[in-house]
């Protein structure tokens, strides 16, 4: 495992209680990062707090813009600042054709995953921009570059997660603020374990190396992310898809 020196920095960590989101903040308060998870799940969160020293927690839907605003600004205000941001909200879709996608469910599936990715950003990048200096990390997946089929609400956040991290990569490219995509294919978690069988088999077929990811490689790849060693790198999309991507 390498090891990282984020003594001194601040890291939130949305969707903090999930599996993805644990697995990072566990490596980074491990190196000494000042981790603060949000998630809107108040009894994960406190299960999750335990497995994280020194974590604090906030209780935060990432659906509610001024929730969000107070989130970002407490958090600036008690650390003095925030060095990164690892954006790792996220819920599953149903399996549904298109015209039998109930339009309320669709959009809130596009909310969760891209609209609350851009309402972190807003609100916690003029923290890091006061220090000219921040790591973002944005979490996309393989769904977002192929287009599942009976998957498009989920397919179409996940691509418009790609967009809007090369979009804002190439806003701050001037500034000390890197922005990049961790694209993993299906992992051993808690969301890929709520999938309907059929769609666990479709999803562990298309991986060459024949296994599910683990939520630990995809925090070792945003380990680096997050450190100052991605210095050359923003705005683009890092696979970890056991060699299911091909671009
Ligand atoms: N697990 C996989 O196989 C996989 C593969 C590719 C991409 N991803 C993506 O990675 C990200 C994290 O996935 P995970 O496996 O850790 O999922 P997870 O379900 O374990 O974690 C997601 C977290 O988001 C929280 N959340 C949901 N709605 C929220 C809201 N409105 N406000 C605040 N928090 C909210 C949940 O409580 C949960 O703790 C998601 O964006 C997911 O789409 C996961």
């Amino acid at each position: 495992m390498n090891q990282y020196e984020f003594r001194g920095q601040v890291a939130i960590v949305t969707g903090g209680s999930g599996g993805i989101g644990k697995a990072a903040a566990k490596r980074l308060s491990a190196a000494g990062a000042q981790v603060v998870l949000w998630d809107i799940n108040r009894d994960a969160l406190a299960a999750a707090a335990a497995d994280v020293p020194g974590a604090a927690t906030e209780t935060v839907d990432m659906l509610d813009e001024s929730v969000v605003e107070a989130a970002a600004n407490a958090a600036a205000e008690r650390y003095g600042r925030i060095d990164i941001l690892v954006n790792s909200v996220g819920i599953e879709a149903r399996r549904s054709t298109v015209m039998d996608y109930p339009v309320a469910e669709w959009r809130r599936l596009v909310e969760i995953n891209l609209v609350a990715t851009f309402m972190a950003c807003k609100f916690v990048i003029p923290h890091m921009q006061a220090g000219d200096y921040g790591r973002v990390v944005t979490i996309s997946s393989t769904a977002g570059k192929d287009g599942n089929a009976f998957d498009s609400a989920y397919s179409s956040a996940k691509a418009g997660i790609m967009g809007f991290t090369k979009s804002l990569g190439k806003e701050l490219a001037t500034s000390g603020i890197r922005v990049n995509c961790v694209c993993p294919a299906a992992l051993e978690s808690p969301l890929f374990s709520r999938l309907p069988p059929e769609q666990q088999q479709f999803s562990l077929g298309k991986i060459p190396m024949g296994r599910l990811g683990r939520v630990d490689e995809i925090a070792a790849l945003i380990m680096w992310l997050c450190s100052e060693d991605c210095s050359f790198s923003t705005g683009a999309i890092f696979d970890a898809s056991g060699g299911r991507s091909t671009y």
